[in-house]
């Protein structure tokens, strides 16, 4: 790689001094396998950033995409409308709760979270509410990059820096190692943590309060699956206090949890549905919002009928492109049945895999949920300064293994097609990256 010139791109969050001295490239992959510069093969357990969720390169969505850019690869979508997307959007309703059919197209999780927001805030005025202005988030929460997202984020090194919106409260972390820790699937005690979103309306006054935004499982923030029946009680208390539910589902969505949607999985339905990553296997950018059809149907109600109802989208809002790579994608999804795959042996193999570490001394807890895990280490700030589950995932590079570290933690996020033997040999690499890094 000596002739590449690696000064231009400032990549994201990205520590480019350290990449610098020690550059990480990737130049292929296929199935659960990236392959580096070297000609490594990486077991990716991340799914790359949790998107690839049929594992990588599969030809059909390639073909599509060839197939769809030759036919029309670009219409405007402001006034105009194309087949593929409509049938995309389609297709997409068929899969998720019944609630959700209606679906704003987007470019990334960052824009689905923002319009979002834009859409809730603009349903409270047209129902005549327009003081429902202010957001309640959560601890830990992670919901993208742009200033709505970010004024969002419970991950405080996210918003530090950028002077974001003010008119946010957050609900208290769930994750509680005292009471759960080593919790297959849904930790049992900590619905209560939710009693904490009817003081926050009762300080902030319902009428203020536009909307709860929750990722059902925290993802990028280390992968806490709900105390079970937590959900339950904030939506409602949130029909109790009229104020709009949003899951942020950019991760969760697809797959993960077992059912299309991590909504269908807890049984708690929202109002409006953040998706992106994984809507076509990872290959174009795209994102999804989906919304109940009285909320559109309030703001359609509000607005002038010589005037577009919501003032708001992209240029690349519903490409057919990208709505072309998520039919082939469902194609895939619907004939390998990966859309509830994590629900069935290969969840419980998982499950019984991760577990098997606990015997690791350096460990103090591991969660699972459908195909996601996560394994939190002892802290040792001073040896380890960017977290010990850095250190490990640094290990695990070394070693034929792409798992993602966060402070003190690692979260992962296999393909949804992985098979046992590759579970087996993550399990082989990971411990080896751990025994490798703590002794
Ligand atoms: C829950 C959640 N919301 C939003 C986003 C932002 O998505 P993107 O990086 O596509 O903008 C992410 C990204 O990881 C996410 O995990």
């Amino acid at each position: 790689m000596t002739e590449l010139n690696i000064d231009h791109w400032w990549q994201p969050f990205t520590n480019v001094r350290a990449f610098r001295n020690n550059p990480r490239m990737f130049t292929r992959a296929e199935g659960c396998f990236l392959y580096d510069d070297k000609g490594r093969d990486v077991l990716d357990i991340t799914a790359g950033l949790w998107c690839v969720g049929l594992g990588h390169a599969r030809a059909e969505i390639a073909d599509a995409i060839r197939e769809q850019s030759m036919t029309l690869d670009y219409a405007p979508p402001f006034q105009f409308g194309n087949p593929t997307t409509f049938q995309f959007a389609e297709k997409l309703a068929q899969h998720a709760p019944d609630e959700l059919s209606r679906i704003f197209f987007t470019n990334s999780g960052s824009e689905s979270v923002d319009s979002a927001i834009k859409i809730a805030f603009n349903y409270q005025i047209a129902r005549g509410k327009p003081a429902k202005t202010r957001m309640i988030s959560r601890q830990r929460g992670y919901h993208g990059i742009n200033v709505g997202g970010t004024s969002l984020q419970g991950l405080p090194n996210n918003r530090k820096g950028f002077p974001v919106l003010d008119t946010v409260d957050f609900l208290d972390d769930t994750l509680d190692l005292d009471q759960s820790a080593f919790s297959r699937g849904l930790p049992e005690v900590g619905a209560d943590k939710a009693e904490q979103l009817k003081t926050i309306i009762d300080e902030r006054g319902a009428d203020n309060i536009c909307a709860v935004i929750v990722e059902p499982v925290v993802g990028a923030g280390g992968m806490v699956p709900p105390p079970a029946g937590y959900l339950h009680r904030i939506r409602e208390i949130c029909d109790e206090a009229d104020i709009l539910l949003i899951f942020d589902e950019v991760v969760t969505g697809f797959g993960r949890t077992g059912s299309p949607f991590a909504a269908q999985t807890f049984g708690v339905i929202p109002d409006i549905m953040t998706t992106a990553k994984a809507i076509n296997g990872g290959t174009i950018p795209m994102g999804g919002v989906f919304i109940r059809p009285e909320i559109q149907q309030a703001i359609f109600d509000a607005a002038p009928t010589t005037m577009p109802e919501l003032m708001h989208g992209n240029t690349y809002s519903g490409s057919p492109i990208a709505a072309a790579a998520g039919l082939a994608a469902f194609k895939i999804f619907e004939r390998e049945g990966l859309l509830t795959r994590a629900s069935g042996p290969i969840g419980a193999y998982w499950e019984s895999a991760l577990h098997s570490l606990r015997d690791i001394d350096h460990i103090i807890d591991i969660r699972n949920c459908g195909l996601l895990g996560a394994v939190t280490f002892k802290s040792n700030a001073e040896k380890y300064p960017a977290g010990a589950g850095v250190a490990v995932h640094n290990k695990c590079f070394e070693n034929g293994l792409l798992a993602r570290g966060v402070g003190d933690g690692m979260v992962m996020s296999p393909p949804l097609t992985i098979s046992e033997s590759e579970i087996d040999l993550f399990i082989e690499r990971y411990r080896k990256s751990i025994i490798d890094v703590f002794g």
